[in-house]
């Protein structure tokens, strides 16, 4: 049986005293209650009546008070009150908070609501193009997306993590003629993807119209089949893959499909027959486009989207629309979400929207979830300039200053030990950096920032549940939550904490924003640290006492490490 939470359940008493109080419920939308500001208003706070009161401009504090006179008696509820304008407020009873963590925390969930049961959603994101380093410029849409992905499959999703790569395009002519002048075949065999970019970035920097021309030749050939190009851009696509893995591996990204661009090219002249077909699209001269009118939907008036050039090439508008088709077709996605930076807005809007006049009811809800560009300290980042930071060296230099802190703090482990707790800080804290910020805005990388040890950062989360964990060991105690209670204010305040986990997923997730989920997890750890500073857990004045915390330690830590679990963060018993 699904648990209730406690917002829900506060907001049904509430409207069922309406009810017999005789009002309307259905004048306003339902609105769960929150979490109070200040405990001294109690525990959670519903703004039902004060908005029904609006509603029937009435005054809301004389219709709350009505209301709660008629709330009925619930064990969750310790006492009701009537506050300001017209809110009511909730104190919860103790062993009901209790219980209700209990059930949480055996619950194989952690109590967080399956709402994506019998869904399924497919995660386009990471995708980067082939023949390239990833750089720290890949990391937001690999790091953000494989968090959403994390979220929606705790709540029961069907998760179908597809990554878009470029494997398709111009950029192949060149590298083929680069490769035919300039191959060092040594460099090569020892190091594939670098000397494939010093080939892409030496054709940028010495290309003439003459050796342009051949490039656009190469890219033609490779596209009508040709068994040489054809050959060589497979060991492109090999080498990045290679790449690509190890950077996946290190920091716990997998993917369910890996169906890159030059997948959909079968499709792509049927898909531009069927959009003129259906007067979508229209010759341009000699071009074939979608066009939006000055009436078009806002942020599309008077915008084109380009799916064949003059030339017959196929666009990434025109594959995105393949892309489409065939998710549909092969997955009947709920939700399809797209992680990218900022400047593909329009892209997106030009291609759900050119989509839908397609496939009318297709019934996918299409989302772009953008995120904000990550600019060094002297500007934008690109692989042709040769200023990129790459993301391995990023991992590796996170992991070499972790392992620095490790040696220091923590002689009496092993060299293996020490050399896995290191592994999983530095990750770790790459991963929880960047999720930690609103996505929406621009970073500026610095070394010291991104790897930061201190503050609200992983290795802060994961020596908190380390905490947890060598608690239990120094109590010779069972992680068992058998006598789980509560007592006095810290209690108090840190089960009240552990029971907003399901809420804390669900609003995460919908709102696309990781890092509401990261100031939860904070916040629980902050929470946890200070209840372990005021209440003696091991040396408690009776038993009860002591058992009761060791409980709370033990529910601390299956909270603490299904957040882990949700960020890619590896709960460690020891550091
Ligand atoms: N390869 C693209 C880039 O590096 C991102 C692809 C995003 N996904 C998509 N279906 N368009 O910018």
């Amino acid at each position: 049986m699904p648990m209730l939470t406690i917002p829900v359940l506060l907001h049904t008493l509430v409207a069922e005293a309406a009810d017999r109080a005789g009002f309307d419920n259905g004048l306003v939308p339902a609105e769960w209650a929150q979490p109070t500001q200040n405990p001294k208003f109690g525990d959670y706070q519903s703004n039902h009546a004060f908005r029904l009161g609006r509603a029937m401009k009435t005054n809301p504090r004389a219709v709350a008070e009505q209301i709660n006179a008629v709330i009925a008696d619930h064990p969750a509820v310790e006492a009701t009150a009537v506050a300001g304008p017209g809110f009511i407020n909730f104190t919860l009873n103790d062993s009901f908070l209790a219980a209700q963590l209990g059930r949480q925390v055996e619950d194989p969930h952690r109590g967080i609501a399956q709402s994506g049961q019998g869904r399924t959603v497919v995660i386009d994101y990471s995708s980067p193009n082939v023949a390239k380093r990833m750089h720290v410029g890949h990391m937001r849409s690999t790091i953000i997306g494989n968090t959403l992905d994390r979220l929606h499959r705790a709540q029961g999703w069907t998760v179908v993590a597809d990554n878009h790569i470029g494997d398709w395009g111009t950029q192949f002519g060149k590298l083929i003629v680069a490769w035919n002048l300039w191959l060092d075949q040594a460099a090569f065999d020892r190091d594939p993807i670098g000397e494939l970019e010093r080939l892409y970035v030496k054709f940028g920097s010495e290309a003439d119209d003459d050796m342009n021309a051949q490039a656009r030749a190469e890219t033609a050939k490779l596209q009508s089949g040709d068994p040489e190009n054809h050959a060589l851009w497979t060991q492109f696509i090999e080498a990045s893959m290679v790449e690509f893995n190890r950077v996946y591996d290190r920091l716990g990204v997998t993917f369910d499909e890996v169906l890159g661009e030059s997948f959909y090219n079968p499709v792509l002249p049927d898909v531009v027959e069927s959009l003129k077909a259906l007067g979508i699209a229209e010759d341009s001269d000699g071009a074939v486009v979608v066009r939006w009118g000055e009436d078009g939907p806002k942020g599309l008036a008077d915008t084109v989207l380009v799916i064949q050039k003059q030339d017959g090439a196929f666009l990434y508008g025109t594959t995105d629309l393949a892309t489409l088709q065939h998710r549909r077709d092969t997955w009947a996605p709920d939700r399809v979400i797209y992680v990218t930076d900022t400047r593909q807005q329009l892209h997106f809007r030009q291609v759900f929207d050119a989509w839908e006049r397609w496939q009318p009811g297709h019934g996918m809800d299409l989302m772009h979830t953008w995120f904000g560009m990550l600019v060094l300290p002297e500007g934008a980042m690109s692989t042709r300039k040769g200023n990129v930071i790459r993301l391995l060296d990023l991992v590796d230099e996170s992991v070499k200053r972790a392992r620095a802190v490790v040696d220091e703090k923590s002689p009496d482990l092993d060299d293996n030990e020490r050399a896995a707790v290191a592994e999983a800080v530095g990750t770790g804290a790459i991963r929880y950096a960047d999720l930690s910020q609103n996505p929406q805005s621009n970073v500026t990388f610095t070394w010291d920032k991104m790897l930061s040890l201190e503050g609200n950062t992983a290795p802060y989360l994961m020596y908190s549940y380390a905490r947890c964990r060598s608690i239990q060991r120094k109590g010779d105690a069972t992680g068992s939550i058998e006598g789980l209670g509560v007592s006095g204010p810290y209690e108090r305040a840190l089960v009240m904490q552990l029971l907003r986990l399901g809420a804390a997923v669900a609003t995460a997730t919908s709102a696309h924003r990781p890092n509401l989920f990261c100031d939860y997890v904070y916040e629980t750890a902050n929470v946890f640290n200070r209840f372990y500073r005021e209440e003696r857990v091991l040396n408690a004045a009776t038993d009860a006492d002591r058992r009761r915390r060791l409980a709370l330690v033990e529910a601390t830590a299956r909270v603490l490490g299904e957040g882990f679990q949700i960020l890619g963060i590896e709960p460690l018993a020891r550091m």
